[in-house]
Parts: C-alpha cells; structure tokens; sequence
C-alpha cells in the first residue's frame, strides 16, 4: 500500500449503491490475535486478517522484535515467535498504533518481562490504561512508567481475582493474555464482551489455553504451562459490514452485504429498521434496503452488545440527512465529535454539547474539501461524499487505510464513484 498522507480520494455524490460487497477480517481482532500469538514457541497461521495499515504496521513490530512473520496475499498470516527470547518494542514503532499494548500482555505473559512504549492510536479522547495495569498488578507484576516506556517484570504471574472499573475491550483482552500462561485461576470480572474478546479467547484455547466465559461479563482463565501453534481463522469486521449497511440506508441503496455474523450487527439493524429501512438477515450475509424518507432516531453509544462507537460517526452522517431531530449521545469516548466541524462545512446541521450531538436533519449536504479526523470518521466521511451534491475532496486518508480493506475498490463495484488520487 502506498503512502496515504500523499493521496485524496475523491467522491461524487448521488449514486445510490447497489450490488454485493463481501466484508475483510476484523481489524480489531487480527491486531489482537496477531501480538497474542507470541504466547507460544509454535508457529501459527492466522487466516482472514485483512491487507490494512494496521496490519502491516503489526508486522512491521513483529519483525523488529525478532519474529518471522509473513502475509500472504489470500490474508494468511504466518508468526513464527521460536526465535524470541525477550519482548521489547520502541517507541517509534509502538507509538503508531494502540494496539501495540497487547505485546504487553502477551510479552509479560511469555516472558514475564516486557518493555513497550507507550501506546498511540486515534486522538478520540484520553484513552488512559489504568484498567490493563490494574490486571496485571494483581497477577503479580510490577509495573513502571518511565521515559515513554512501559516496563513490566514478575518473578512468577499467579492467577487473581480482578473487577474492571470500566467495561474495557482492550483491558479485558490484555489481561486474558497475561493470564493464560499464569500460576492458578484468573477471574475477570465486568469484563468487556465484544465479539472479538470471544474472538481472541477462542485463538487461545485453539493455542491449548483454558479460557471459558468469553462473551459473558465474567471470564475465568485456568492458567496452562504451555501453549502450542495452531491455524486459526478471524471473524468478520463488524464495524467495516456496519459502515457499509450505514453507506446502503444513506444513499438509498439495496447491498447485499456476504460474510458477516447478522448476530454481532443487531444493534445497528435495530436502529435502521427504527428508522424505516428494510433489513434482512440471511445465515451469513444481511440485506439493506432503503425504501421512503428516513425517519431520526435516537442513538447512544454503549459497550457491546450496545451501539457501537465505531459506528457513530457513520450512523450521524446518516441521520444528517433523516426527517426530524436526532440525538446521538456518545458514552465511550468524549473526543469523538472532533469530525462533526467538517460535516457542518458540508452543511450538517449538529450542535454538540460534551457528549452530546443533536442532529437536524438537512435536505441535502453538499460536496466540499475535508479532511479526515481519526479512522472511523473516515469511513463517515465516505458516506457524507456519496450523498452530497457534488464532488467532496477527502485529505488524510491514511486514518481509512489504516482499517478498511480496498475501500474504493469495495465502495465502487457497489456503483460509487469514488477515485484515490495523488495530491
Ligand atoms: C477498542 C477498539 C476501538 C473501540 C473501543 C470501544 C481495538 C483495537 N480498538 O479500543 O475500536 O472504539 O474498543 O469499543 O479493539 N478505559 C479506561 N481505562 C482503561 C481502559 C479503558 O478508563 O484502562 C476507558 C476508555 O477511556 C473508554 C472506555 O474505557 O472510555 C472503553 O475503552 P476500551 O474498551 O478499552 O477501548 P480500546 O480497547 O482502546
């Protein structure tokens, strides 16, 4: 992939999609699996991990700690950690992407050493890190902060008992990590339950490790002395197949949607059907029809199974346009209204006040030169394009190819015209 921050992509509006779309492996998954995988000597095959920046970034960390890894064009990821004997990422690697706070886990599981810099990622709010550290204080390590780094040593990790303050998808999966290779049981409670803390628990069992509860609120991991390599295939992005059923309803489109989990984008049906769009949900692909006006609803962001905050930026742009007033109140991270500012330059009328944006619907939004704020926006602003009048420049984009897979190639065989340019 070639250097995003060079490239625009330009989008005319109008076109409403219509067509088939077949939705990557989960980015938020594959950047969890990937680090986890150094848990064992074993060599792995991650398969569906999709061709994105984060990934490769991900490989890139991997291959500067000492470990073999390859990607093949099919998405087949092949880690091999035998060669490893410490864990140590720095910050010009670490610093790129949040997710590199899983080497954490995984290294001071393996190693019971491990030093990471501190994590990056999407400026959406203040992200702190207190709940992972909280876990793997309790498992028995000692945790510093110095200089940037995060520095983490146990003489042995002995299982706990460990109540999260805050509903933490990332918490939740690093101290399952940390804790599958650890002396006893670990019980994780209010523990995070997105699908793809059952997706990681399910690699680590395939690994030989003993998690159970995974998708609950209570996780009980009974520590093993080793773990194995093993193949093993990601779930569909829900986020990604969530953009697209958000991308169909606004344009006023009809997308049959392959290779997602209907079950994982309940809530996102929940809400377009309130809103008058026809959803239908098949084994593994859903169908989103628009039909008339579509009416405003409410939304409010929540951990899994609630509204996803990686689909708010979307689901405003979507009701920017919709009859009536909305409210979308955003309860995860208090910086993700950062974007509305560019979709008021294309004529959306939303006031935010702290958490909360109220929409007015507006007839129409018109095409205008913007630039991307963090990922998921992104993704927002390609739906805000396509149903503007007119042509919308889109800048930054390497916030969107660092998550979604052939962005333009999947958005224009459903009839888009969209185009990557070099600026
Ligand atoms: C993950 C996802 C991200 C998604 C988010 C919420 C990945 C790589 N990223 O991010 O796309 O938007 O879940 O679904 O999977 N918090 C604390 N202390 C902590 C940890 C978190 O206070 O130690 C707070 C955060 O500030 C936030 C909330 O808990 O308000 C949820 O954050 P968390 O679930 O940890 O998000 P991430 O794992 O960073």
């Amino acid at each position: 992939m070639s250097v995003g921050y060079m490239e625009k992509l330009i989008v005319e509006g109008g076109v409403k999609l219509e067509g088939q779309v077949n939705i990557s492996g989960f980015k938020n998954a594959a950047v969890a699996i990937i680090p986890a995988s150094i848990l064992s000597a074993g060599k792995c095959y991650i398969e569906n991990i999709p061709h994105i920046r984060d990934v490769y970034l991900f490989k890139d960390i991997m291959q500067e700690l000492g470990v073999d890894v390859e990607l093949d064009e099919n998405g087949t990821m092949m880690i091999d950690s035998s060669k490893l004997d410490k864990c140590c990422a720095t910050y010009d690697l670490a610093n790129k992407m949040r997710a590199s706070y899983y080497l954490i886990g995984a290294g001071l599981g393996r190693f019971k050493e491990v030093e990471v810099a501190y994590p990056g990622g999407c400026n959406i709010g203040t992200r702190p890190i207190d709940q992972h550290i909280k876990g793997f204080e309790a498992l028995g390590a000692k945790v510093e902060i110095e200089h940037g780094v995060i520095r983490c040593r146990a003489e042995k990790l002995v299982g706990a008992k460990i109540y999260l303050d805050v509903v933490s998808v990332g918490a939740t999966i690093n101290i399952m990590l940390a804790a599958v290779l650890a002396e006893g049981t670990t019980i994780i409670e209010n523990a995070a339950k997105e699908p793809h803390v059952v997706d990681v628990a399910n690699f680590l069992n395939m690994m030989g490790a003993d998690v159970r509860g995974a998708g609950t609120d209570i996780i009980k991991i009974k520590g093993v002395d080793k773990l194995h390599g093993c193949t093993y295939s990601v779930i569909p992005d829900q986020i990604e197949a969530g953009t697209y059923m958000i991308a169909a309803a606004a344009t006023g489109g009809d997308v049959l949607i392959n290779n997602v989990i209907p079950k994982h984008l309940e809530s996102i049906t929940a809400k377009l059907k309130e809103m008058g769009v026809e959803v239908i949900e098949y084994g593994d692909s859903i169908r989103v029809k628009a039909l008339d006006n579509l009416k405003s609803v409410d939304i409010k962001t929540l951990p899994y199974p609630g509204f996803p905050t990686d689909l708010q930026q979307p689901m405003t742009v979507l009701l920017s346009t919709a009859d009536g007033t909305s409210v979308v109140t955003e309860s995860i991270f208090e910086g993700r209204f950062k974007y509305v500012d560019e979709l008021k330059r294309m004529g959306a009328n939303i006031k935010v006040e702290g958490r909360v944006a109220v929409v007015e619907g507006v007839k129409r939004l018109s095409g205008a030169r913007i630039s991307v704020t963090d990922l998921r926006a992104g993704a927002a602003f390609i739906i805000a394009g396509l149903i503007a009048e007119g042509t919308t420049e889109i800048e930054n984009i390497y916030h969107i190819d660092r998550g979604y897979e052939k962005v333009e190639e999947k958005f224009r065989k459903l009839g888009a015209k969209i185009k990557r340019i070099r600026d």
